[in-house]
């Protein structure tokens, strides 16, 4: 009976996919890859020396998807190991450390070597991009807030994780969404889902937030002189009222910032009676 059948070819639902790690030297690249491949972490530092390769098999959904990853060495003096494997690739780890503030600077340096290593025909917008900000746990040394990473993964289409690989916070959940994300990709023929990509708050926020964090005291806080007069106070904070408002800003640490400019102007208004 069978043998008569037409045979019927089942759709392949294996996925072979490839991503890369890349940031700066000592961001955690493989202590983040290492942290969900192989749950622990390693606290003494083994810079990479050019790549290292590993395969892990993952499933998402009703699919085994065969995970070839390349872990790239931060360091300057490996471009020219790691230069030859950016292409065919699907995915991109893209890593900083929270505490310190080169190494998101230089998210942009990672983009652009990507690029040209590329070529000008290649289209990056089909890669999936996660970007980790990573070493949470370092709070004390943390230099570059969430606002200002989110801000910057978002506003390029990207991904954004809070990371710690010695704690494993947010390691699980950032590389489930990223294989999704990737899978969800391939599925669509290589072509990025059409998702709104645009960040959710704008850089005049995030910056805000930034500032009201860092100011020194309340004047500063509301962006005013020393000494400034009422109407003063009472202009510069309608403005970041308008802004940072619960009702119309969603950026991370907005409320904070709302509320911290509402006391810094009652504490004002207080003092200048
Ligand atoms: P290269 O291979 O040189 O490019 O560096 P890398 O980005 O792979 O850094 P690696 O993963 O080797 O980690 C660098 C150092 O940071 C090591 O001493 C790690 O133990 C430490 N580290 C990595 N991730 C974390 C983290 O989330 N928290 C803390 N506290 N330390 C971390
Ligand atoms: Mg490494």
């Amino acid at each position: 009976m069978e043998a008569n059948l037409p045979k019927r070819k089942e759709p392949s639902k294996s996925l072979r996919i490839k991503v890369i790690s890349m940031g700066n030297a000592e961001v955690g690249k493989s202590c983040i890859i290492k942290r969900y491949c192989e749950k622990r972490f390693v606290s003494k530092y083994l810079a990479t020396i050019g790549i290292d390769y590993g395969v892990t098999k993952v499933q998402v959904r009703d699919r085994e998807i065969k995970v070839n990853i390349f872990d790239m060495a931060g360091h300057p003096f490996f471009y020219e190991v790691r230069n030859e494997f950016y292409k065919d690739t699907q995915g991109v780890i893209l890593v900083y450390d929270v505490g310190q503030k080169e190494s998101f600077d230089a998210l942009d340096a990672w983009l652009a070597e990507m690029k040209q290593e590329l070529g000008p025909h290649a289209n990056m917008d089909n890669i999936i991009f996660v970007v980790c900000a990573n070493k949470i746990d370092c709070t004390k040394h943390r230099c570059v807030d969430e606002s200002e990473g989110r801000f910057w993964a978002e506003s390029k289409g990207f991904l954004y994780f809070e990371t710690s690989a010695q704690t494993g916070e947010g390691i699980n959940e950032m590389f489930q969404t990223f294989y999704v994300s990737i899978v969800d990709l391939c599925e669509n023929g290589g072509k990025r889902p059409t998702t709104n990509s645009s960040a959710s708050f704008t850089k005049e926020q995030a910056d805000a937030i930034r500032r009201i964090r860092n100011s020194k005291d309340s004047w500063d806080m509301l962006g005013v002189k020393p000494g400034a007069s009422r109407e003063e106070l009472n202009k510069a904070y309608r403005k970041l009222a308008v802004l940072l408002h619960p009702d119309k800003c969603v950026a991370p640490g907005s409320e904070d910032a709302f509320k911290a400019v509402v006391n810094a102007r009652t504490a004002l208004l207080k003092s200048i009676k």
